[in-house]
């Protein structure tokens, strides 16, 4: 545990490598502005929270068919998260953009079909085409790759991306793996979907495109927070958060690539468990049935014990 000082000379609690500030817009290990004191969360979107499906746990495909007018929509949140991005881009260029020699092409398809999207001719090449396409839209943009493999099959691969909204992974770490090796930390990952991704992934057709989301508890709300922290972060439920990711999956007609785009959210828990007592009870079914290696991915195994009863006064 460690101190550090805001301008103005105030005390700030620091765990870890973890500033302990409630400013979604502000990377992990900084210092919010003074201004992020009044923020207010956007409640997350309607039609992505999560579902209570069948009796037990089950990692899901769960994609639905996406109508494209409705792809990468803009919201109140939009322009703080391309803030965030610009920032972010200047000054950590490093840890949320990359691109692997020979990436260049799909990086180029997936940039203009985004710029066609938010109707901008994107001007540059490569991957710069991509970051520049990253700044017209709030979501992150990863591109995968058809890439021969030495047995003579074809895996797409992560080779090009700009993602200033990590939940908990390193960009870097994931450059040129196929899907089973991307998701190796996701605790029963291999057994519920690996396969099943893969097949998947090579039945998305260019007029097929598809959208998914997922939900974590998590005790800091940076959507720039690529490190998991080395404890727990905050010592009462209601200082906890719910983050979600909107993502949706489309086919690259020209490279056979696919563009995979992340859209962060978060509220703080309380407020997100108060919308609605079905909102609330879906959690807490979806928590009690999480078994413990997948709630400890979740980075919500510490927590439990204490938010299940909790969560029962919204119910
Ligand atoms: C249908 C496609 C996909 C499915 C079903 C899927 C499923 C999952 C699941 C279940 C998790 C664990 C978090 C959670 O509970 O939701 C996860 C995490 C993750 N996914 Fe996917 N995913 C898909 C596509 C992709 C793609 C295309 C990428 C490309 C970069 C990707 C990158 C990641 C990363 C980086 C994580 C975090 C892994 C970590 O903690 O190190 N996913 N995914």
């Amino acid at each position: 545990m460690a101190f550090a000082c805001r301008p103005s000379d105030e005390l700030i609690l620091v765990v870890g490598t973890h500033f302990t500030h409630r400013h979604p817009f502000t990377p992990f290990d900084e210092a919010p502005p003074r201004e992020a004191d009044s923020f207010v969360a956007m409640p997350i979107p309607e039609a992505i929270l999560p579902q209570v499906v069948g009796e037990n746990f089950r990692h899901r495909l769960g994609t639905f068919a996406l109508d494209l007018s409705d792809w990468l929509p803009k919201d109140s949140e939009t322009s703080l998260t391309i803030d965030l991005k610009r920032k972010l881009l200047k000054s950590r260029r490093p840890e949320v953009v990359a691109v692997l020699p020979g990436g260049e092409q799909c990086a180029e398809e997936a940039a203009q079909l985004v710029g066609r999207w938010a109707g901008v001719d994107i001007k540059s090449s490569g991957i710069e085409a991509l970051v520049e396409a990253s700044l017209l839209v709030a979501d992150d943009l990863a591109v995968l790759q058809p890439v021969k493999q030495s047995g003579g099959d074809e895996q797409l691969l992560l080779t090009s991306a700009v993602v200033c909204c990590p939940s908990r992974w390193v960009l870097a770490e994931k450059m040129g793996r196929d899907m089973m090796q991307v998701h190796a930390p996701v605790a029963k990952y291999a057994e519920h979907l690996g396969a099943a991704v893969d097949n998947y992934f090579q039945r998305i057709a260019v007029d097929k495109p598809v959208w998914r989301s997922n939900w974590i508890i998590q005790d800091h709300p940076a959507l720039f927070q690529p490190r998991i922290p080395a404890s727990p972060l905050v010592d009462n439920p209601n200082d906890l958060w719910i983050r979600m990711e909107r993502q949706t999956l489309r086919r690259l007609p020209r490279t056979g690539g696919v563009l995979f785009t992340i859209r962060g959210f978060q509220q703080p828990l309380p407020e997100y468990l108060a919308r609605s007592k079905t909102i609330a009870q879906n959690i807490r079914t979806l928590l009690e049935r999480l078994p413990a290696d997948v709630a400890q991915y979740k980075s919500v195994l510490h927590y439990l014990p204490q938010i299940v009863p909790w969560i029962n006064q919204y119910c």
